[in-house]
Order: C-alpha cells, then structure tokens, then sequence
C-alpha cells in the first residue's frame, strides 16, 4: 500500500470485524504480507466466520472484545495490543448500526424517540471518538499511519435531498464532526496519522438488507468490492487528507 510504502510491517486494529464489511477487511488483510499483526474487535462473540480466521493462523490475527458502548472494554482491548506492539499502523473502525429487531430507522417526525436517538450516537459516533481518545499513545509515533472510520454519505447535511432516518443521518452527521475536530488535535499530537472519514458504498450486508429492494444492481457492492475499493482510497492518501470525508471512489464528499 502506497501511503505505507516506506514501511516493512504493519499493526493494523479493525474494530467491528464480526461480519460484515469489518469481516471483509480482516480476510482481505490476511492476503497482504506486510500485515505483520492484526488485531481484530468482536462484540460478545466471535463469529464462526471469523473465529476460523484466527485458528488458520496463528498469533498473527488476534481476537479481542470490544463493546463499543463500554469505555472499559475500550481501555482493555488496548491495553492488551499495547503489551504486544508499541504502535499500530491501520485502524479501521466499522461499527455501526441502522436497524435491529426493534429498531427501525425513523421515516417520520412522528417515529421520533429520544431513547432511540441516543442508541445511534452511541454506537454510530460516540463509539469512534471514544476510540480516538484511548488510540492516541498507539498512533503517537514517528512512522505513516491510517485512522479511517466507515461513515455513510447519508450523514452529509448537503447531500441530504431526500429526509428520514434521522438518528441514522444525525449520528454519521456527528461521527464526521467528531472525528473531524480529532484529526485536528491529532494533527497536532501525532502528525504522522491520516485521519479520515469514508463512505463505503451501499454494501450487501445485513445492514442495508431490508433497503436493497431499490438498488440497481450495479450499485449494490458486494462486500469484497467494497473492501478493495476503500483499500484503494486509503492507500493514496495524502497527509493534507487528514479530516476529510471521502467517497468509495476517492472522491470528496460534502459535509
Ligand atoms: N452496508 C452498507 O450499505 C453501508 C452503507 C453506508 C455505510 N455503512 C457503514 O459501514 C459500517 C459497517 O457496516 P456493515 O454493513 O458491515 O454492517 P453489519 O454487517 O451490520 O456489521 C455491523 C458491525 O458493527 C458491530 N457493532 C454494532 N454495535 C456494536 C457495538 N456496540 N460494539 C461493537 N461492535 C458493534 C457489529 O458487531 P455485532 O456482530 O456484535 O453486532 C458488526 O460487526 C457501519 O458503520 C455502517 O454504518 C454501511
């Protein structure tokens, strides 16, 4: 990957990488031989999926819990990389959530719950920040690195033609501020990191399940599409990309 092409080996976090689009950039990452350790973030358990993962190899893809609505685990989870590595190259945040059983994204002003609000900025945007917080001494050194987080081109304000899902909208809308104002400080902490924001594309994942009905094909990603595609917008970043909010295709998105 060019934006580390001085470097021999790379620690790379994916937090979030149950399923998918998080599963994908750990299996994807396996492939490039300079990932020397992947540390990789479940919820409560690992799936299958990616439990295989890591009995194929080794010590070099290591499974952790993280809540991303615990700051404790937070704290654990690194503390546990920081007694391996003294640094990490790649952080890829993917957690997040549009709907579950219960949830279902606001169509309505009527639809609006407060309790529900505050589930999405849980874990669409607190979640990010809080990791920005506890990641600073792993990303505080002298080589390249990349903090990308998976936003959603629905949170942009002055894209928004269309309305509804409110909770989903205000909550990337804050993850890019949040994330935003960080890239910022880190800029002035740890220059060396790229901090970006990226929409992914819509993605066949459990995630956008219930909404492809009205999706062409043709932009209906499946998730190894996806992968290769950010991996390309991150591997030509540049230093002044820092902050920024970019499209699967590198482009720039407006706020
Ligand atoms: N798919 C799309 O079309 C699309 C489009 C735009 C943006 N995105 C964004 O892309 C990212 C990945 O989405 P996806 O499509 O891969 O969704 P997904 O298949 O539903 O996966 C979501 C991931 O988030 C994790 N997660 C949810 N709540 C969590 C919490 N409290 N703590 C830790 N992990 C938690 C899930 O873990 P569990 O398995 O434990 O629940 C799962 O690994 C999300 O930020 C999403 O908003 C997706």
């Amino acid at each position: 990957m060019s934006v580390f092409a001085e470097l021999e080996a790379l620690n790379v976090l994916v937090v979030g990488a149950n399923r998918g689009i998080g599963l994908g950039f750990v299996q994807k990452l396996l492939g490039e031989h300079r990932v020397k350790h992947l540390y990789a973030t479940y919820r409560l358990t690992p799936t299958p999926q990616l439990q295989n993962l890591a009995d194929q190899q080794n010590d070099r893809l290591q499974l952790l819990s993280m809540d991303i609505t615990d700051e404790v685990t937070i704290a654990q989870a690194i503390t546990t990389i920081r007694q391996q590595v003294d640094r990490l190259h790649l952080v890829i945040y993917t957690v997040g959530f549009l709907h579950t059983d219960e949830i279902q994204p606001e169509k309505s002003l009527q639809q609006i719950q407060p309790e529900v609000l505050l589930r999405y900025f849980q874990v669409n945007s607190i979640g990010a920040i809080l990791l920005a917080k506890h990641l600073l001494p792993l990303l505080k050194h002298g080589d390249r690195s990349v903090f990308a987080s998976i936003s959603a081109k629905v949170g942009s304000i002055g894209d928004n033609q269309l309305g509804g899902w409110y909770g989903y909208r205000a909550s990337k809308a804050a993850l890019n501020m949040l994330m935003h104002t960080a890239a910022i400080e880190y800029g002035r902490k740890a220059p060396k990191v790229i901090l970006v924001m990226l929409h992914p594309g819509t993605t066949d994942t459990e995630l956008s399940q219930p909404f492809q009905r009205n999706v062409p094909p043709e932009k209906l990603f499946p998730i190894e599409r996806t992968v290769s595609q950010l991996l390309t917008v991150i591997d030509q970043l540049q230093p002044e990309d820092t902050g920024q909010f970019f499209n699967w295709d590198g482009s720039r998105l407006p706020w």
